[in-house]
């Protein structure tokens, strides 16, 4: 997988993406990360990005010549490199909702290109005529489109096969079973008098499987239960909601 990221402020990912699982990811070759600056996409002697909004009104809008032509350049580099068109997604309070099942569906991509707006906006031909998709990470207005592209290279890369040391380890994550993820212990068994759940101590895979199942539900049902509608529940699933 490639992503590359469009932004004015690059140096704001050099810390996460030398991190933890961005660093593996990229160290083991499965995924390759390259942060450009359309800033150098101007021609200009002052390299500019942005200007007064048509119309009036506070603040300044992305000019649409340096991402289409910084969004044009990474094309030609990759053209032949895959057959499918690379989704150019543009990070913004407008845009869809994020979620797990958009992570998974931009994990199958081999390439994805992330656009962080700024400002007051970016000029509207950027959203239609460049963009293929618009994301947003939550019902809440970022200063920038920069957290929310590592919040979405995040949820995608450890998606990617290999990217995290087993790939069982992504499947039972809260959102990807359509469930809150049941409660975890380490050791010690017993901490400040708190004692680990009896039944994780007891070595038998099958009650334990159960109990797992049975926290994921409870606690998706006190937390979330809007998540419920959408999870795919047997039988006993909804026996055992139906009791509580
Ligand atoms: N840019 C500003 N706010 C944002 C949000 N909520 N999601 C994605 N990009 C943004």
């Amino acid at each position: 997988m490639r992503i590359d990221i469009l932004t004015l402020f690059p140096e704001m990912f050099a810390c996460v993406l030398n991190t933890a699982i961005f660093k593996r990811a990229t160290e083991r070759e499965n995924v390759r990360i390259n942060v450009h600056n359309f800033r150098e996409y101007t021609h200009d002697r002052h390299h500019t990005v942005d200007d007064y909004p048509y119309g009036g009104g506070a603040g300044m809008v992305l000019k649409p010549e340096p991402l289409f032509e910084a969004v044009d350049a990474i094309k030609t580099e990759t053209q032949g490199e895959g057959v499918q068109p690379v989704p150019v997604i543009l990070l913004s309070p407008q845009g869809r909702l994020f979620s797990q099942q958009v992570a998974a569906e931009l994990a199958r991509q081999s390439h994805l290109i992330l656009i962080c707006g700024h400002y007051e906006g970016v000029d509207e031909r950027v959203v239609e005529h460049l963009a293929t998709d618009e994301i947003s990470i939550g019902d809440y207005v970022l200063s920038g489109g920069e957290l929310a592209a590592m919040v979405v290279a995040d949820a995608v890369v450890r998606l990617v096969p290999g990217v995290l040391g087993s790939d069982v380890s992504a499947i039972d994550d809260s959102y990807a079973t359509g469930l809150l993820e049941y409660p975890q212990y380490t050791r010690p068994p017993e901490y400040q008098g708190w004692s680990v759940p009896e039944v994780l101590l007891s070595g038998n895979h099958a009650i334990i499987a159960r109990w797992r199942r049975e926290q994921a539900l409870f606690r998706t049902l006190k937390r979330r239960p809007d998540l419920l509608d959408r999870a795919n529940l047997s039988e006993q699933d909804k026996r055992l909601l139906s009791k509580k």
